[in-house]
């Protein structure tokens, strides 16, 4: 592993994608052990990249380990049925929970099946009210799990949706910028509350975008995964060499 700090984030570097994950899974353990009494809140990041992280995680023997000390919510969700392909909850199905014994979980999906997303974005907002502690006027995780697109747009926070990083909602509605496919997303606001935020970050396509991030170099402003680290803790880059090319 190849450590670095650029501007307060640590990054740690791995040779490839799935020591990266590795890593990560044993963090997160880490992290969760000592958490008999209570729950540790982590949001988890959608798309492809999380696969690996669950596959790892499904290795842990739950019952040496603290999976069940673990309430898994979402950053974002697509608003599509928990079994259709694109839906973020059933990667997470597939590759991790359906391979533990579920008495281990407390899950907290995103109904992306409800046909009413505004009505969805009440009662997850409901249940990060009554489940996760409070710091100002917003929901505080213990982890945030973040991926990185392309055209530097995290959660489902796109560049032409400035105004999710901004708003005062806690989730809210977005719209896929090519495809126009519906999410909920977490604000800017949710995101920057948590007590530390991992991004991880995996493959050449990232290379360039994760750069003028960490960098602070060509469009970073324009990018709104520059402005969604965690505000009083920590935030920590866990990238393979093909992301972290360019740093
Ligand atoms: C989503 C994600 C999104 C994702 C990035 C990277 O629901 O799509 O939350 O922010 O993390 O688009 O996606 P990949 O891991 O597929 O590259």
């Amino acid at each position: 592993m190849i450590s670095k700090k650029i501007d307060n984030q640590d990054i740690r570097i791995f040779p490839n994608a799935l020591e990266a994950a590795q890593y990560l899974a044993d963090e997160l353990i880490a992290d969760t052990t000592h958490y008999h009494a209570g729950k540790f809140n982590v949001a988890l990041s959608g798309g492809t990249t999380p696969g690996i992280l669950f596959d790892e995680l499904a290795k842990k023997d739950p019952h040496a380990l603290s999976l069940k000390n673990i309430n898994w919510f979402w950053g974002d969700e697509r608003m599509v049925h928990p079994l259709d392909e694109q839906s973020n909850y059933r990667m997470f199905y597939q590759n991790l929970l359906s391979k533990i014994p579920v008495g281990f979980t407390r899950v907290f999906r995103v109904w992306g099946e409800e046909k009413d997303a505004e009505l969805e974005a009440t009662r997850y907002e409901k249940l990060l009210n009554n489940v996760l502690p409070k710091s100002g006027s917003y929901p505080v995780f213990d982890l945030v799990i973040l991926g990185l697109g392309v055209d530097g747009h995290t959660a489902s926070i796109f560049p032409d949706q400035w105004d999710l990083l901004i708003s005062h909602k806690w989730i809210d509605l977005a719209f896929h910028p090519e495809t126009q496919q519906k999410r909920l997303t977490l604000t800017g606001e949710v995101l920057k509350n948590a007590k530390n935020t991992v991004f991880l970050v995996t493959g050449s396509a990232k290379a360039d975008v994760a750069r003028e991030i960490l960098l602070k170099e060509g469009q970073f402003k324009k990018y709104p995964a520059s402005f969604v680290g965690s505000r009083h803790g920590k935030t920590t880059w866990i990238m393979d060499a093909a992301a972290a090319a360019k740093l």
